[in-house]
């Protein structure tokens, strides 16, 4: 299973604060925003994972987790000329899905919750056309749409309708067949120019091969892209990290859990942390086995 990262987008939503910087690279609490949607994929046992981001800011990703060595992964890089659309990350990142199934994050999606990486690992297993998962919405215009009939089965797919049919939102994590990239390679821009995921999603609708896992009200699937909801999410994690002592999306302690890297290695990526709360967090967990 191949992994992508989309880390691209104007974040003009988010100016004066994304000027200059890229969205996915903002704080949320202790971490860039990215290190929430990468922990997903490492979670699922993803190591192969490509990040894709706009020229001006793949450079910054480059320095932030370099080739991905230190956490026992592979990371490669593309580019995204300009925003054409999120399905448009299969076919810059064909020649790196190569013959795999592939798993695709949006760079501004924060999950958590119980048991995910298990989950993750269990519908990507095998997979036959695509998964998606859907979390319960108070402004369901402002998402895609999916529809659930009484016996669980995903029966309709709408991009932000101004009726919805549903409040279940089709959040930014999708795993497919490797058929995807044939799929989005032969997608339509859309009235508004993009190459939708939505439309990709319906492709596989249409052929009876898309499911919906509903990831429930347990669930904590937060929204990066307002000013508000970015310090929510800042303080959600907070709240967490500090109630419970432990890390949200730390990804060298889920390369160690993971067993990516071994107990040594986490405690040199926490020393090289200097001084921070996070290094000494880095430190003792490796040395506690
Ligand atoms: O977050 C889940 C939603 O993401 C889904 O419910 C929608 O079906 C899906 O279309 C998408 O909706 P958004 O309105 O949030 O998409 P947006 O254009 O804001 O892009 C989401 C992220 O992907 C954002 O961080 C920027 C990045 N992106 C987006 C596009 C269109 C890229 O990197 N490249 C792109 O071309």
């Amino acid at each position: 299973m191949k992994g992508i990262v989309l880390a691209g987008g104007s974040g003009t939503r988010l100016y004066p604060l994304t000027y200059a910087v890229s969205k996915q690279i903002l704080p949320v609490y202790n971490k860039p925003l990215i290190y929430y949607p990468l922990s997903v994929l490492m979670l699922g046992g993803i190591r192969d994972i490509l990040i894709i981001s706009s020229p001006r800011h793949l450079g910054t990703f480059r320095d932030l987790l370099g080739d991905g060595g230190q956490l026992g992964l592979n990371i490669e890089y593309a580019e995204q000329s300009a925003p054409n659309g999120i399905a448009e990350a299969f076919v810059i990142g064909a020649e790196f899905i190569d013959d795999d199934p592939v798993t695709l994050i949006l760079g501004d999606n924060i999950f958590h919750g119980p048991g995910f990486g298990r989950l993750l690992q269990a519908e990507a297993r095998d997979v036959d056309g695509c998964v998606l998962f859907g979390y319960a919405v108070g402004d369901p215009e402002r998402y895609g749409i999916g529809e659930v009939d009484g016996a669980g089965r995903l029966v309709s797919l709408v991009e932000k309708p101004a009726s919805p049919r549903s409040n279940l939102a089709v959040t930014g994590l999708y795993v497919y067949g490797n058929d995807v990239v044939d799929v989005a390679k032969n997608v339509r821009p859309s009235h508004r120019g993009e190459l939708e995921i939505t439309d990709v999603n319906r492709v596989y609708l249409a052929q009876d091969r898309a499911r919906m896992v509903n990831l429930g009200r347990g669930f904590a699937w937060l929204d990066t892209g307002t000013h508000d909801s970015l310090l929510q999410a800042s303080q959600f994690v907070q709240t967490l990290e500090q109630r419970q002592g432990v890390r949200i999306a730390c990804l060298e302690e889920i390369s160690f859990r993971m067993g990516f890297i071994d107990a040594a290695a986490c405690h040199e990526l926490g020393s090289r942390l200097g001084k921070t709360d996070y290094g000494a967090y880095l430190m003792e967990i490796a040395d506690q086995g």
